[in-house]
């Protein structure tokens, strides 16, 4: 089409009346295709010319932007949207000359919707002709994620409400036995030697009792929210002191570890007490997969805004029907294992926005990946610098 009015214009001061009539005519119907094309396009499309006069605005953007009046072309952008907000961040991206993209929540016939909204400059000729914005609604989008958060988290209070059902069981059925035997004792004349069956088989029932006890309380801290103390953490301090503090056990194992500490590492911010808590389950864990020795890895890095952690052990491997159940509560392969250390572990990692991974090869060795997103990183560096004078 550019093509075609380019060649008619360099032909229009060479043609008669009404052949410049039918031009203008060939023009207007390819104009008014265009207009199709844009106003069929679900995302509100705004266009402003230099001095931020709307020259252009699509059906959905009508539809979608809040407009203080009606008549809108020729209005200025930034005086005609009817939301504070939106309008500054408008006045701030097209003074700042390169795209941005935000958020807003806008109210919209009594209902809130989200839309998200860039503005990308208007190049022309290597010059800013003005900008175009365009507002996409994400209401549905984000409405979706959170249904999904909850089913998650759901999902994950019936593995765990299933897991404490499960591990109850033992103890009740237990302590049930017993009581029946008590009974049973109690039945007739009582002499010495069933008062010390009485007595043992009361016992049991009160270690049963127990059990139940620490059952419901570490059930309870797993999915009780926590109370987090976030501070800028340096992870390669961390990592060293644990490494330092694990240096008998490993020796007495035969477990050679090497620490190896990305240089100029951003810091996360985290707490660091349930940090501890995270990597020294995981280094517990792994000394456990090596009991007749081996290498432990530990490392840090910086890769895509992320702090990583990794721990890689050459110990027996975990096999991959077992690699799905690891997080669950409960789940253990040890005879005196709980089976709430990764369960604990992941809570702890969720909690302060980071990821685990876990990747093993039987036989060969475990892999356990942290990661945690550095939010801000001159804000943090500015509170570490503060909190260390
Ligand atoms: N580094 C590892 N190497 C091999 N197996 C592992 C490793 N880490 C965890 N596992 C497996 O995952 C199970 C669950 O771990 P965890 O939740 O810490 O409970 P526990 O250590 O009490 O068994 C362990 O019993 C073990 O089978
Ligand atoms: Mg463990």
């Amino acid at each position: 089409m550019k093509k075609f009015i380019k060649k008619a214009m360099e032909k229009a001061p060479k043609l008669g009346k009404e052949r410049l009539i039918t031009l203008m005519g060939d023009i207007f119907s390819e104009y008014q295709q265009l207009e199709t094309v844009l106003n069929s396009i679900p995302i509100a499309t705004i266009v402003a010319d230099k001095q931020d006069r709307i020259i252009y605005v699509n059906k959905s953007a009508i539809a979608k932007i809040p407009f203080r009046n009606y008549e809108i072309i020729e209005k200025n952008l930034f005086d005609i949207i009817d939301d504070f907000d939106i309008s500054i961040f408008l006045a701030n991206s097209i003074g700042s000359g390169d795209s941005r993209s935000q958020e807003f929540i806008i109210a919209k016939d009594d209902k809130d919707l989200v839309l998200e909204i860039n503005v990308v400059p208007l190049v022309a000729n290597g010059a800013i002709q003005g900008n175009i914005v365009l507002a996409d609604d994400i209401t549905e989008q984000k409405e979706l994620d959170i249904q999904l958060k909850r089913a998650e988290k759901l999902a994950s209070l019936t593995t765990l409400t299933a897991g404490v059902a499960h591990e109850i069981k033992n103890p009740l059925g237990s302590i049930s036995i017993h009581i029946q035997l008590i009974q049973k004792l109690l039945k007739g004349d009582l002499d010495d030697d069933k008062i010390e069956k009485i007595n043992k088989f009361l016992l049991v029932v009160n270690e049963e009792i127990d059990r139940l006890n620490s059952i419901i309380v570490d059930f309870l801290f797993t999915v009780r929210p926590m109370n987090l103390s976030l501070e800028p953490i340096n992870m390669n301090n961390l990592l060293a002191d644990l490494v330092e503090f694990m240096h008998y056990e490993c020796e007495k194992q035969n477990i050679v570890c090497d620490f190896s500490q990305a240089e100029n590492l951003p810091l996360v911010r985290a707490d660091i007490k349930y940090l501890k808590q995270a990597v020294l389950n995981i280094v517990k864990n792994a000394i456990a997969a090596m009991p007749s020795g081996g290498t432990l890895k530990v490392a840090t890095l910086f890769k895509n805004s992320k702090v990583f952690i990794e721990f890689q052990d050459s110990g027996t491997g975990i096999p991959q029907e077992e690699l799905e159940k690891i997080f669950e509560p409960y789940f253990t392969t040890k005879d005196s294992g709980s089976g709430l250390g990764l369960t604990v572990v992941y809570k702890l990692v969720k909690e302060m926005k980071g990821e685990i991974n876990i990747d093993s090869e039987l036989g060969k060795g475990t892999r356990v990946t942290l990661s945690f997103p550095v939010e801000n990183r001159s804000k943090i560096l500015l509170e570490y610098n503060a909190t260390h004078r």
